[in-house]
């Protein structure tokens, strides 16, 4: 993927990430909301370190053709209007996933809406908030220019640089997480709109059905529902004129708050239609021991950090197994170290996100995560990641 570089701060090696964490204490004083914000405007401007050393290269990997230099990604919802998504890549995640992005802007819930717990943990209801389709393709257009449409290959002659590398891996991979409006009775609708205006900037779609904060999404994971909408997101997305490289994967984020029934359900479409992969997952809805003790776990909406860990992994456990290893599966849910990411991939995951331990652990997080990775394959005699994936599961 092509990105126009901005002016980053000078120097790139270890002592800058280090020196990030100084920063840490400062942003746990403001309030959750308005430190996210500085945050994104950090790296919005390039005021954040850039990843200059190459990743261990047993942690690289192709998925759906597509080559990630690691499979650590940063989860939906931090760039929710993609203004940072190449200071964050510079970082040095292996993907970043913007969104989710609602056809029409909304304002989301009233604030207060995120909520920070001492378990490394967070709660929010922010509900979508955010400046729709058509300012985040403006946004995309002038960062990224427009990719993968059939244009560079029915003109040659635009095989500069910038074209080689549009729609192709490269240091960085975009996914896209679209979303519903609060108030829109067409769900479908919703999801084929940003398909229009977004996929073409896209490495990868998420249609998210299990965010807990706008009233019936999470009703549209049910067989039927998720049946019918999967079937019109992909003709929407299929009936687009795509290049060489075809058009990009399709996949849905599920809920960690999902019984058996459900999942097989979900695994059920999923190999019935083809699906490129399964985001496992979203805030828990669940308030498990020790959160449950806290008061401000009485706040409504969805809890991300360490407490989802064992939640969110033994269901991306079932799924691997129900899906028998044929989708790609994204672990994401209370990762905050190398051994968590690990813990994923053998439970199933052949990428990983993360969010909330981001948020608290800042840039520094990054190569600490892939560094441990890398040892954890090294130690148990894993020669490539992919050797790794689903063992626990078999
Ligand atoms: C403040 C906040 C906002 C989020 N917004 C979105 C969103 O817009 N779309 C989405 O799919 N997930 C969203 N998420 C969920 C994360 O992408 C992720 O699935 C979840 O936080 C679990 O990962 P974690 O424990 O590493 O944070 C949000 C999470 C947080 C904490």
């Amino acid at each position: 993927m092509f990105f126009k570089k901005k002016p980053y701060l000078p120097v790139s090696s270890g002592w800058l990430f280090s020196a990030t964490k100084l920063v840490n204490p400062f942003f746990a004083l403001l309030d959750p909301e308005v430190a996210h914000r500085l945050a994104v405007s950090a790296a919005a401007r390039g005021w954040i370190p850039r990843e200059k050393r190459p990743d261990p290269s047993n942690i690289g990997l192709e998925v759906w053709g597509r080559k990630f230099s690691n499979p650590i990604g940063l989860a939906a919802g931090f760039d929710k209007n993609a203004e940072a998504v190449d200071g964050l890549l510079g970082l040095g995640f292996g993907f970043v996933e913007v969104g989710s992005v609602t056809p029409v802007p909304q304002e989301g819930n009233p604030k207060p809406r995120i909520f920070r717990l001492p378990e490394g943990a967070l709660i929010n209801r922010c509900g979508f908030n955010g400046e729709g389709v058509v300012a985040v393709a403006k946004r995309l257009d002038a960062q990224h220019g427009k990719r993968k449409l059939d244009e560079t290959s029915r003109n040659p002659s635009s095989s500069t640089d910038e074209a080689k590398h549009r729609g192709k891996a490269g240091p960085g991979i975009l996914g896209v997480n679209l979303g519903k409006n609060k108030t829109s009775e067409d769900a479908a609708a919703d999801y084929v709109q940003g398909v229009h205006t977004l996929s073409q900037y896209a490495d990868y779609l998420v249609i998210n059905v299990s965010s807990p904060n706008t009233p019936g999404l999470r009703m549209l994971q049910g067989r039927k529902q998720l049946e019918d909408l999967v079937k019109k997101v992909q003709a929407a997305r299929d009936e687009m004129q795509w290049g060489k490289e075809g058009p990009p994967p399709l996949l849905v984020k599920i809920a960690p708050d999902l019984s058996k029934e459900d999942l097989e359900d979900i695994a059920a479409v999923a190999l019935a239609l083809c699906l490129d992969g399964l985001i496992i997952s979203n805030t828990t809805v669940s308030r498990p021991d020790p959160v449950s003790k806290n008061p401000v776990a009485r706040e409504v909406g969805g809890l991300s950090g360490k407490p989802l860990f064992n939640l969110s992994t033994n269901i991306l456990k079932e799924m691997y197994v129900l899906t028998k290893g044929k989708i790609p599966l994204i672990g994401c849910g209370g990762v905050s170290s190398g051994g968590d990411a690990y813990q994923k991939i053998r439970a199933g995951a052949t990428l990983v996100q993360l969010y909330t331990a981001f948020g608290y652990g800042g840039p520094a997080l990054i190569p600490q995560i892939k560094a441990e990775l890398a040892e954890c394959l090294e130690r148990d005699g894993f020669k490539f990641i992919t050797e790794a994936v689903g063992v626990d599961c078999r």
